[in-house]
């Protein structure tokens, strides 16, 4: 069971190394910090495909209560408190803060004649509404909310697919298992990481049809979102998936119950 686990771990951490290092290649000397450095990267014209560096990504620190006066156009999609009743509305309730910073960012900054932000419209208008200090006290609000139960799977004949994919890979198609780095139940960045996994999402308590078409997004769409190192690293991995291989693991996260423990 041990070395199973060990040999999870290296695979990932080999994959980590392998997108790191065509990270590395890509970014300048003086790559900036989110969110601190935000006005100087903007400053800066384009040379990557990604405009933030998620790696050093520091604390959100938000007024929940503040946050939580802003959401009333929010729960009309997204649901009371962020759970939503909708496959392709996400559940906000519980995500990581840095998670949901990041990609409100990404919608705010997005360039809407990209297919990718047609798709996912109207997040991009919603977020330019905001202030940034909005934004960090609303992922602030709905990181503290507590995670209601997913809608039901699609399916329940590929969950033990899912779970096997979630968990171990699939070496021989050079697919990573997603545990090393969503953690061994889906509860986002693994514990006692370094700051960048601060921004590795949970999984557990999504909706199966947001999880399938957002991996779909990663894939397809030329590579967008492009937003960030994270979603490098996440094109990387869903290049690897079949369509079978996103809805049957998607089933087996929307199996899993959510936890409020991160
Ligand atoms: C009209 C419906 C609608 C409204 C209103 C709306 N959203 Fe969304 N939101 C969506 C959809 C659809 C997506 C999925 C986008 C995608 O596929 O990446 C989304 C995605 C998101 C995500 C990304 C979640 C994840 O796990 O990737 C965040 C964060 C978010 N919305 C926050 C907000 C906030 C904050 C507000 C209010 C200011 C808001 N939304 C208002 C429909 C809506
Ligand atoms: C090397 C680390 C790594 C591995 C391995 C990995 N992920 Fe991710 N994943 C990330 C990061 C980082 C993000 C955040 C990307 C972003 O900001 O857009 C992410 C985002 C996601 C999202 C978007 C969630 C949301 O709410 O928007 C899904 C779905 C996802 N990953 C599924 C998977 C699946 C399924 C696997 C296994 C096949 C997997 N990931 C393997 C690092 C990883």
């Amino acid at each position: 069971m041990k070395t199973t686990l060990l040999t999870n771990m290296l695979a990932t951490l080999l994959f980590v190394t392998a997108s790191a290092t065509a990270i590395a290649e890509e970014t300048p000397a003086d790559a900036n910090v989110l969110p601190e450095h935000r006005a100087s990267i903007k400053a800066k014209p384009a040379k990557r495909g990604w405009d933030y560096d998620m790696r050093r990504i520091t604390p959100i620190h938000g007024d929940a209560a503040a946050g939580e006066a802003k959401t009333t156009i929010c729960v009309a999609c997204h649901g009371p408190k962020g759970n939503s009743t909708v496959g392709l509305f996400p559940q906000l309730a519980g995500q990581r803060a840095e998670y949901l910073y990041g990609r409100l960012l990404d919608f705010q900054d997005s360039d809407e004649a990209l297919p990718y932000y047609q798709a996912v419209l109207p997040m991009p208008q919603q977020a330019r509404e905001m202030s940034d200090t909005d934004l960090r006290n609303i992922a602030a609000y709905f990181a503290a909310q507590v995670p209601a139960p997913t809608l039901p799977p699609t399916s329940t004949a590929n969950i033990k697919q899912g779970e096997h994919l979630y968990l171990h890979g699939d070496p021989t198609r050079g697919i990573p298992p997603c545990q090393g780095c969503h953690g061994t139940y889906a509860e986002g960045g693994p514990t006692g990481g370094g700051s960048q996994y601060l921004a590795y999402p949970a999984l557990h308590g999504q909706h199966a049809v947001f999880i399938a078409d957002r991996l779909l997004h990663y894939r397809e769409m030329g590579g967008w979102p492009r937003f960030s190192s994270d979603d490098a690293i996440m094109h990387g991995v869903a290049v690897t998936l079949s369509d079978e291989d996103m809805k049957a693991i998607a089933n087996y996260l929307a199996s899993l119950e959510p936890n409020s423990s991160r």
